[in-house]
């Protein structure tokens, strides 16, 4: 017969009796076994082999809770003070002695609570009861927190009504579900020869040791069961957010960009002034960006503050007008948290104005935004350039929808839209589930952010976001989620 050891353990022990329903304790201790894991494991493939049935049957267990076992060595809370008022003369058994009594006023509280639903009333501040049957009810209290002091009892053999009491009193009785099962033979059991049952030596894994020697040569091998329940190994794994970025990075890497970095820590004039954005631009205020008080302010090189200035004020050589009105300078050098990873892509192209390149950054951004399904305050950006003589609008595109398909999302569209620094601009939008969604913002640079970085040549620029994106991917419809530091849910989002 096709069955390991264990089941032919068991199956003798229970052929001893054909027709008795065990339990586990006579199953363990018939068989000889220490682990009920024998018993359940066996039992179970014995019952798929047909050979046993498994009858369960589901029991509340109540045993005592800290307070409990604390209550069973100094006494219940009700029986000390019950004590204690009935020994008092009859002109001190009232509230104000009590409280000039031993009980602190964490028992006292509780205490008076209990009392009252024993019948205890206070009149005129003294303890008024019908004694003896205050003594009733405390005795069965007690007995009953007694009958627990040897281990837990089933619910059904307790008095209901003193479950329900103790149950609404914190820590003195638990309960706990508990499966019990019976093992009993099927008829085919019964009909198992005996002489079918003596356990063999049987080999569960083939070792380099075994091999070695020929004790392998004859030998029964274990059936090994694909299909058995196994538990899930829970081994650890990159926090999706932290997966995502490195896919990211490595497509872009294959399409031939360099990744750069920047401070969180930026000036206005690099953060918004060097872009083109007016400085009395709505986003600029309070209520979107997050400005510093330490540090109060970041330098600029002055270089750049005349340019800003010549271009905001007038356009200089870029054959633009510029916004009019004067450019403020201590503005520009105030410190904010930086509101774009933008911001990094323009410093790159100040740093290395004649070297041709394409690079990009995935970096965290701060905006003052309420925390809803869809905004957070800090957020994260895909930022990239194409920064060479023949950068152009189609190469833009193209560019988008590559990484976008390589990403898992070969349909891409572009629209017309605004940004103060990009000439043209559009936004970013792929197909999913039939919608199209938009990503993220696009477009040329203005000759007004490029001429004061000292380039003369076309910059192809986009700046998406990543939660979006991670939440398209990971199948969520609250951005909260992705931050949520639950490993229950994080083991169950999707390897990326
Ligand atoms: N900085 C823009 C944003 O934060 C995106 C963008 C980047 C738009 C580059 C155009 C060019 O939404």
């Amino acid at each position: 017969m096709n069955i390991g050891n264990n089941e032919r353990r068991l199956l003798k022990v229970m052929l001893s009796e054909p027709s008795k329903s065990w339990n586990l304790e006579e199953l363990l201790s018939n068989t000889g076994w220490s682990d009920q894991v024998h018993v359940a494991g066996a039992g179970k493939s014995l019952e798929e082999s047909g050979l046993v049935e498994v009858e369960e049957s589901r029991t509340t267990l109540i045993s005592l809770g800290d307070k409990g076992s604390n209550a069973l060595e100094e006494g219940l809370l009700e029986s000390r003070l019950w004590d204690w008022i009935s020994n008092q003369p009859p002109e001190s058994r009232n509230m104000s002695s009590l409280v000039s009594s031993g009980f602190g006023r964490e028992e006292a509280g509780p205490g008076i609570g209990i009392l009252r639903g024993l019948g205890v009333s206070i009149v005129d501040g003294s303890f008024v009861a019908n004694d003896a049957e205050v003594s009733e009810s405390i005795e069965k209290r007690i007995a009953f927190i007694k009958s627990l002091s040897s281990g837990p009892l089933v619910i059904s053999e307790l008095d209901s009504d003193l479950v329900n009491h103790f149950s609404s009193r914190s820590g003195l009785i638990v309960s706990e579900d508990s499966i019990s099962r019976k093992w009993k033979l099927t008829e085919s059991g019964t009909k198992v020869e005996e002489s079918e049952l003596s356990e063999t030596q049987m080999i569960g894994e083939l070792t380099p040791e075994i091999l070695q020697t020929e004790s392998w040569i004859g030998a029964e091998f274990k059936p090994f069961d694909v299909k058995s329940p196994a538990p899930i190994p829970a081994g650890g794994r990159s926090h999706p957010m932290k997966a995502l970025i490195e896919r990211i990075r490595s497509v872009f890497l294959e399409m031939g960009f360099s990744e750069i970095e920047g401070d969180f820590v930026q000036s206005a004039g690099w953060n918004m002034d060097a872009l083109f954005i007016p400085q009395s631009h709505p986003a600029r205020t309070m209520q979107d960006t997050f400005y510093l008080t330490e540090p109060e302010n970041v330098e600029v090189e002055e270089k750049y503050l005349d340019l800003w200035a010549k271009v905001h004020e007038s356009g200089h050589d870029t054959g633009s007008r510029g916004w009019g009105g004067s450019f403020d300078k201590i503005e520009s050098q105030k410190a904010l948290l930086r509101t774009h990873t933008t911001v990094n892509t323009v410093r790159h192209i100040a740093e290395n104005p004649t070297t041709p390149s394409r690079v990009f950054g995935i970096g965290r951004v701060f905006r003052q935004e309420t925390i809803d399904r869809t905004h957070m305050p800090e957020f994260h950006q895909i930022e990239g350039i194409i920064h060479e003589p023949d950068a152009s609008l189609p190469m833009l595109i193209s560019t988008l929808k590559t990484f976008y398909s390589k990403m898992g999302y070969p349909d891409v569209r572009v629209r017309p839209a605004y940004f103060p620094y990009t000439e043209p601009s559009a936004e970013v939008e792929i197909l999913w589930r039939g919608e199209w969604l938009e990503l993220g913002g696009s477009g040329i640079f203005r000759p007004e952010v490029t001429e004061p970085l000292g380039t003369e040549w076309p910059v192809c620029a986009w700046g998406m976001g990543l939660e979006r994106l991670a939440m398209l991917i990971l199948g969520l419809d609250d951005i909260r989620q992705l931050y949520q530091p639950d490993i229950e849910i994080l083991s169950k989002m999707p390897l990326l």
